[in-house]
């Protein structure tokens, strides 16, 4: 199939639901083969892959928990044992658990941090491994968040992991780059997801939320792959070691309430 991204494959995690499921969707759209990786729901990377197929790509699903090491390395070798490749990485996988700092136990800070951080850095290692044995390019991209540079207090650990993220990729962009491999990240504002579906039920904090947006709306998952897709292209060889604000304006003109 042609498109911008004919031949490609790529690996998104957490595609099961959300902006990860949308970048799989997009990919697929543009010719590429998708590796729709979940954690729990296998019926919703169905769901992904279903879309994925009848948007004209190829995808497959595979379960693994990217907080365990494990699970990265057998991602990234079933990937190349079923696609015979693997070109494009989109660390997209995330959760918060919002508490007061005094609060927040081991367990939390460790579940947090192990998905946010610790994934996106091992799979990473394991997707670039391969490549530098292959001796192919690839591209990284991190599902990173406004919260990798603006406050968000009540989600420090959020807050730690994707400031994490934002280091690691200026890095790796450095470390890879003579390797033909491109690092950058992704920070959406506010977009509509399960995520946020808790904010999104209670009008007073949606409403709050809204006033502080320029463009006066959340983002919605499709705004997010479109610059997914834009990293991943032929448009985008040239980009490494930056984070592009995907935000409505927020993070210009946010208050804490
Ligand atoms: P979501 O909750 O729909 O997506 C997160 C996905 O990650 C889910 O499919 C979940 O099952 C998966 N996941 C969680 N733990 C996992 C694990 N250990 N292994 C594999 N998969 C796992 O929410 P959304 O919004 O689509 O989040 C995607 C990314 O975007 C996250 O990294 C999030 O931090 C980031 N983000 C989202 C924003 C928003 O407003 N929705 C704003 C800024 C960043």
């Amino acid at each position: 199939m042609a498109g911008r991204l004919a031949g490609k494959v790529a690996v998104i995690t957490g595609s099961g639901t959300g902006i990860g499921q949308a970048i799989a969707i997009r990919y697929a759209s543009e010719g590429a083969t998708v590796v729709v990786n979940y954690l729990e729901h296998p019926e919703q990377a169905d769901e992904t892959k279903a879309r994925a197929e009848a948007a004209g790509g190829k995808a497959i699903t595979i379960q693994g928990d990217v907080s365990k090491i494990a699970d990265t390395n057998r991602l990234i070798d079933q990937t190349w044992q079923q696609l015979g490749r693997c070109d494009i990485l989109v660390n997209n996988a995330g959760i918060e658990i919002g508490a007061n700092f005094w609060d927040i136990t081991e367990a939390d800070y460790d579940r947090v941090l192990d998905v946010n951080l610790k994934g996106a850095f091992f799979l990473t290692q394991a997707f670039v491994r391969r490549l530098r044995d292959a001796k192919r390019p690839g591209r990284v991209i991190n599902m990173s968040s406004v919260h990798e540079d603006m406050v968000f207090p009540h989600f420090p650990t959020y807050c730690a992991a994707k400031g994490g993220m934002r280091m690691l990729m200026r890095d790796l962009a450095v470390e890879l780059g003579p390797l033909g491999i491109t690092v950058n990240n992704i920070a959406p504002g506010a977009i509509s997801t399960p995520i946020n579906a808790r904010m999104m039920a209670n009008p007073t904090e949606l409403n709050a939320l809204l006033a502080n947006i320029p463009l006066g709306r959340m983002g919605t998952v499709d705004d997010v792959a479109g610059l997914a897709l834009f990293l991943a292209s032929d448009d985008g060889a040239y980009v490494t070691g930056s984070t592009y604000v995907i935000d409505g304006g927020l993070m210009r003109n946010y208050h804490e309430q």
